[in-house]
């Protein structure tokens, strides 16, 4: 049986439930988007006000003919049988029909795991097969345990893709716009270009134009716009066609990496040590209090001593003057992996989730900050400004960046048409924003002003409140960790994590980057 229904009216409702994943669902096929809609109107009928993962699996299964009811046929699972299953154990709702219909937190994690899904088959479109693989792989829901009752594999599920894919590699009918914007989007390319296009990558970072090599990464203040370029472009295309992985770029003797940290970290240790894995080097990570920087040794030894085994250190401390005291005691290049005044590289994952989302990066953007005025908005302002983009900050009086950084920013932005501004209310910096970031109360070293601190910087918190006043497509960065009802709602980290954590991914195209611009290859 087939539906149809006016493209706009789904569309619209659709965009309503889908919130801020409009570039995920440009890449849905019209098959994926009517699941959608069934769904909506599959929880109308039980009288539910919202979507869960029962009423995915219900749309999923409502026509016959779909990628993933073929499939489930192929692996011998009666779509009457699950249907039935849905049935005995969904629930009825008090709601009215269509009355604020919402994705469940476990719906939204399928429609996620469902992007995953296309992704790692580097498949432009999601389809009917990936809301498929998502709803097994969430597995928690009624519909995810309906699908392992009978008998339903993850496993078994992808080899039927993989199968189905090659014979036809777009097995889900799109329409000539859906097939223009997978198109526009795409991801995979033929392997004579993808061939083409390492070897221009090999190419420019053996030629090294922007002039990365030995250099070290202390501070934004010594980076060039088209050093940042040269970092954009290459983590994109080792992103692009995960190169390092797929053994296509790597070094022919191992390089080392020694990080030396004085403070916590999940995403900058594993996504250095992961970096170097790709690259098939080494990564030897010393943790707070294995080398007593500056109390059992000397920080110039330190560096000495390092610089002769290793090729590069990556530093995380507390004290800015730290790092230039190591790199200015080593023969190696060092790069700031956090400091109390700079997190240079994190501006560069920022900055490629950014382009990612937005498609370029310049005075067309505006990038508002709200919160304190850290390490993180220190590199950021030199990162917007560098790069054109707008950036307006609002922070608390007496919590602004390091005045040294905006001056520098406003001196930049003169040259590129970058508009910084520093503000004290939130609504005003957020209005008209592309991207709303923020970053934690209280950084690490900070920990003993967390009272005071949460009590001045309640007002700055970014919540469905604040987000009003940016722009309706805007995305939120955070560089993580973070504390949900402090800097930013649980609701709003739920609503945009898609993108927080592509960011935290681009930590790793980013610094895998950094590192062969840095040692060659
Ligand atoms: N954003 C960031 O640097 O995270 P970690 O502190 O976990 O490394
Ligand atoms: N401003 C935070 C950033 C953490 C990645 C801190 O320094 O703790």
């Amino acid at each position: 049986m087939t539906h149809r229904i006016h493209r706009d009216v789904y569309h619209a409702l659709i965009v309503g439930l889908m919130k801020g994943n409009l570039i995920m669902w440009q890449r849905f096929t019209e098959r994926a988007r009517r699941v959608v809609f069934f769904a909506q109107e599959e929880a109308g009928r039980l009288g539910e006000n919202y979507v869960s993962t029962e009423h995915l699996l219900m749309g999923l299964i409502r026509e016959e003919d779909t990628v993933s009811s073929r499939i489930l046929g192929h692996i011998g699972i009666s779509l009457e049988h699950i249907r039935r299953e849905i049935e005995r154990h969904a629930t009825l709702g008090g709601g009215r029909r269509g009355q604020d219909t919402q994705l469940t937190p476990s719906a939204t994690r399928v429609i996620d795991l469902a992007y995953d899904e296309a992704r790692q088959l580097s498949n432009n479109h999601i389809g009917t097969e990936h809301l498929l693989l998502g709803l097994i792989r969430e597995g928690e829901g009624l519909a995810g345990r309906v699908l392992a009752e009978a008998g339903v594999t993850l496993e078994r599920v992808r080899e039927e893709v993989v199968r189905l894919q090659e014979t036809d590699p777009c097995i889900e009918p799109m329409s000539d716009l859906e097939k223009a914007v997978a198109q526009a989007l795409a991801q995979t390319v033929p392997k004579s270009e993808q061939d083409t296009h390492i070897q221009l990558l090999q190419q420019r970072i053996e030629a090294d134009a922007a002039g990365w090599r030995k250099k070290s990464v202390l501070t934004l203040f010594d980076i060039s716009a088209a050093q940042i370029r040269a970092v954009l472009d290459v983590a994109a295309g080792l992103k692009k066609y995960d190169l390092a992985r797929q053994k296509s770029l790597y070094w022919a003797y191992p390089r080392t990496l020694a990080l030396l940290f004085e403070k916590p970290s999940l995403r900058t240790r594993v996504s250095f040590e992961v970096s170097m894995a790709h690259l098939q080097g080494q990564a030897i990570y010393l943790a707070p209090g294995d080398v007593g920087l500056g109390t059992r040794e000397a920080v110039p030894d330190v560096a000495e001593a390092l610089a002769r085994w290793v090729d590069i250190i990556a530093a995380r401390v507390f004290e800015h003057e730290t790092i230039e005291e190591l790199a200015a005691n080593s023969s190696i290049p060092v790069i700031n992996a956090l400091s109390d005044r700079e997190h240079p590289i994190q501006a560069f994952a920022d900055l490629l989730t950014l382009e990612e989302q937005k498609g370029t990066l310049g005075n067309n953007l505006k990038l508002a900050y709200i919160g304190d005025g850290n390490n993180v908005l220190n590199a950021l302002l030199l990162a917007c400004a560098k790069m054109g983009v707008h950036c307006t900050a609002a922070c608390p009086e007496g919590y602004l960046p390091n005045s040294r950084y905006i001056a520098e920013a406003h001196r930049i932005g003169q040259e590129t048409g970058a508009r910084i501004e520093l503000l004290v209310d939130p609504a005003a910096a957020v209005a008209g924003a592309d991207a709303v970031y923020t970053d934690v109360w209280a950084s690490m070293g900070q920990e003993s002003e967390k009272e005071s601190r949460s009590q001045i910087f309640a007002p700055y918190q970014i919540n469905t409140e604040l987000m009003h006043h940016a722009k309706p497509d805007a995305i939120v960065l955070h560089c993580l960790p973070a504390h949900r009802g402090e800097e930013v709602s649980a609701d709003i980290m739920a609503q945009h994590r898609t993108v927080v954590f592509d960011q935290a991914e681009n930590r790793l195209h980013t610094q895998k980057a950094l590192l062969v611009l840095i040692l060659g290859l």
